[in-house]
């Protein structure tokens, strides 16, 4: 049986500057800027949530299904990596005349980024449907992704009758709290950071409290960082205390890392409590390696939690 996993493919080009903007930017020159920053190091990470959400799920062993876009331009070396690790890409969309999404980064001395995000591929997402009759699909997740891709998975994973985990990340702010009700309504699960359960409970005027309680709500997640996260359901609430970092190298992708692991624990049917515990030690083991697919998942760990 296959987790479906929707949201962003994107690269992420990441670059160090190893100066400092505030010397090459000046103040009273701003409105006429013209800056070039030499950037002697260069990674290209593979990224965006659905793709990192499914290289920690395949890592524990299960099998993540991506339902995204790439771009036709550029999507040959995200499909050979998909097809390395076995995966079905039928639901990969080729989006024409398209780049996959991404983010150009420079960071300088001071940790200043500036950043530039192509969405490409991802504003065309909303073209790959759900195809009728695939009986593989036990439970999906709808990560960050084009807006309009967003609205209608939802709808198509009701109407297939597939459970879902709605994570709305970075996107939240795109949803009004009529069209946040509407995804809450149709998913099993809600699973946002300390900021975004916020933001979700002032758009819909709610508290998680409530929204745990609701009928066709097995769980709301509030990851918490270091500190772990908090599990509601039927209006209790539960601390899972975080697992100690070794070193911290890059938050970026933690909770991708954790939704690939509660996806993993879901599908094998575990409490949501034990889902948590893996989902806290991969979050943990993440923050340890740069980018969103490069940390060790060492396959034990998704027996001993
Ligand atoms: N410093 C840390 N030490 C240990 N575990 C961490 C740390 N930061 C994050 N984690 C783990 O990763 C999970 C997700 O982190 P967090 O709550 O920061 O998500 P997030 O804000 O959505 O991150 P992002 O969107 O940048 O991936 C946490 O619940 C925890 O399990
Ligand atoms: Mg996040």
């Amino acid at each position: 049986m296959s987790v479906l996993i929707t949201g962003s493919l994107a690269f992420d080009t990441i670059t160090n500057f190893p100066g400092r903007f505030a010397q090459q930017i000046l103040p009273e020159q701003v409105h006429i800027l013209n800056v070039s920053f030499l950037v002697p190091t260069l990674r290209r990470e593979f990224g965006g949530c659905a793709g990192n959400i499914a290289y920690t799920l395949y890592k524990l062993g299960g099998t993540p299904l991506v339902m995204a876009a790439l771009g036709s331009s550029d999507a040959a070396d995200y499909l050979q990596r998909f097809e390395s690790w076995g995966l079905d890409t039928s639901l990969v969309l080729r989006a024409q005349d398209a780049y996959t999404a991404q983010a150009i980064i420079i960071t300088d001395l001071d940790n200043n980024q500036i950043t530039a995000f192509h969405p490409g591929a991802m504003q065309q997402a909303h073209e790959m449907v759900l195809p009728a009759g695939r009986r593989d699909i036990e439970l999906a997740i709808i990560a960050p992704d084009g807006r309009d891709a967003m609205l209608s998975h939802a709808e198509q994973f009701a109407d297939a009758g597939i459970p879902f985990i709605f994570d709305p990340g970075q996107q939240l702010p795109m949803f009004d709290g009529a069209e946040l009700g509407r995804f809450v309504d149709r998913a099993r699960w809600i699973a946002v950071n300390d900021y975004e359960g916020r933001m979700l409970c002032e758009r819909m005027g709610t508290t998680l409290e409530a929204l745990s309680r609701r009928p066709g709500i097995d769980g709301v997640v509030v990851t918490l960082g270091a500190e772990g996260c908090d599990l509601w359901q039927r209006g209790e609430r539960l601390h899972v205390p975080g697992v100690p970092a070794g070193e911290i190298v890059d938050p970026t992708g933690c909770g991708d890392a954790f939704r690939g692991a509660l996806l993993y624990g879901l599908a094998k049917g575990w409490t949501l409590e034990r889902c948590a515990r893996l989902g806290n030690r991969v979050g943990a083991l993440k923050i340890s390696h740069r980018g969103g697919q490069n940390h060790p998942v060492p396959s034990p760990l998704a027996d001993e939690a």
